[in-house]
């Protein structure tokens, strides 16, 4: 026999018995979203390369060795998307959605980064974003922060931490990058690796080492929150008076600096301790200037994030939080070949009259014996027994397989009553 064909590594499957936890997940997500007025965006798994480098950097871990790009047959170089800001972006200029009003837009789906796969990081991913255009305020960004918490709380993730930073502005960063990589150059036999190459690409990423060794170094370095313009510190200051307010308590973490390089002023992060080194489940910030830089109207404000459902998904599970999966409320039980096809016109006159109905139907034959086995294991509330006698009567028993009463022969009338009621709880 030849050997079986595996899924490729980084890229899971999500099977049945984890679906209910992904749903509840995401359709959490999705009603607290549009309860704050975000619209629903689906956009393509793929774009143009250039795309990515312009947006996220050309020297960031993502662009520079993460990416899965190709050229297509016709010679043009695509990318799989490693995240959705750049092409919710694109869309948005493309459509001329940026001039008509303020969008809010939310998306998810498959995201792909060829990282090393661990616990929490994988090659595919799933994410749920939301990017909110033309506001150029505080209000902005910290509304997204408490709705971004309000959707963790919902899902049950109350011991989560919000650290929050700001970048300041393009005009005055370059000052801050010059004391950084001085600080750091004077101190260059104490830098790793890859600290040793970011100096001269990306300094600010050296603070966002996760490297014991450097942590006392990465302590003392110059904080971008005591080199910020006048408009980026009040802008900062407002949001964590919102929050602080509406009760929600952050970390003003200096060193927050994230791995995409377009966010201007806010960016932040949403963390748990049980996910091991991948404990951000929820980030992202302000980029006022990327709309312009790909070419929409100019000076378009904006700001966004991505929540990771693989990580969400662990945390929920971890701590038990998950809806079951529902139960059929009844299982048809077919007994002998002549019952076969007036069984499958009683299930359909039945999901006709009931929509909601959760109805499983013996299919395979098998003993009656097995049948009402397979009914328990089911979950289902009833087993409903079709055979040649109850066809002739034109009536079904019906036995209730989670209380001890009688089993009982009803019309199609007074069977499609009991589901009724069953179906009502
Ligand atoms: P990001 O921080 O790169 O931001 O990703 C957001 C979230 O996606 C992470 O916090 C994490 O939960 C999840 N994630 C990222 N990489 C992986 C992976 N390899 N495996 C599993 N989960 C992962 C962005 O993507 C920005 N587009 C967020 C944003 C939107 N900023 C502004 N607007």
């Amino acid at each position: 026999m030849e050997k079986s064909i595996q899924g490729i590594r980084g890229f899971n499957d999500i099977l049945p018995e984890a679906s209910p936890a992904w749903r509840f997940v995401e359709t959490t997500l999705r009603e607290i979203l549009e309860s704050y007025g975000y619209e629903e965006i689906r956009l393509p798994a793929v774009e143009k390369t250039a795309l990515f480098a312009r947006t996220i950097g050309e020297v960031t871990d993502i662009v520079e060795k993460e990416m899965y790009t190709f050229a297509d047959r016709n010679g043009e170089n695509v990318a799989l998307r490693p995240e959705g800001t750049a092409g919710c972006v694109r869309a948005c200029i493309q459509h001329g959605l940026l001039h008509k009003r303020q969008p809010r837009v939310w998306y998810g789906g498959a995201m792909f980064r060829y990282e090393r796969p661990q616990k929490g990081r994988y090659r595919q991913f799933h994410q749920i974003g939301a990017e909110a255009f033309g506001t150029p305020g505080p209000d902005i960004d910290a509304e997204m922060i408490l709705m971004t918490g309000r959707m963790l709380r919902s899902l049950g993730l109350d011991d989560l931490k919000l650290q929050i930073n700001s970048l300041g502005t393009p005009a005055s960063r370059p000052a801050y990058r010059e004391r950084l990589i001085n600080y750091f150059r004077h101190h260059y036999e104490l830098l790793d690796e890859d600290a040793r190459r970011r100096l001269a690409t990306n300094p600010l990423r050296i603070l966002d080492s996760k490297n014991p060794s450097m942590q006392p170094l990465i302590a003392e370095a110059p904080s971008i929150l005591e080199h910020l313009d006048e408009a980026s510190r009040a802008h900062i200051e407002q949001i964590g008076a919102i929050l602080t307010t509406a009760g929600v308590t952050y970390i003003l973490n200096p060193c927050l600096v994230r791995g995409l390089d377009y966010y201007t002023r806010t960016v932040f992060e949403w963390t748990s301790d049980r996910l091991g080194a991948q404990g951000t489940v929820c980030a992202g910030g302000r980029y006022d200037g990327l709309v312009e830089q790909i070419g929409g109207p100019p000076t378009t404000p904006a700001i966004g994030f991505a929540a990771g459902i693989e990580r969400l998904v662990a945390l929920i599970a971890e701590s038990g939080h998950v809806p079951p999966i529902p139960a059929p409320h009844a299982y048809l039980v077919v007994v002998g070949e002549e019952a076969v096809v007036p069984a499958y016109r009683l299930a359909e006159t039945l999901r006709d009259r009931l929509p909601r109905l959760r109805l499983q139907v013996n299919s395979g034959g098998g003993s009656f014996k097995n049948q009402f086995k397979r009914a328990d294991r089911s979950g289902a509330r009833y087993a409903l027994i079709l055979a040649a006698e109850e066809v002739t009567a034109a009536r079904v028993s019906v036995k209730d397989l989670r209380r001890d009463a009688a089993q009982g022969s009803l019309s199609e009338a007074e069977l499609t009553a009991l589901l009724t009621s069953c179906i009502a709880g």
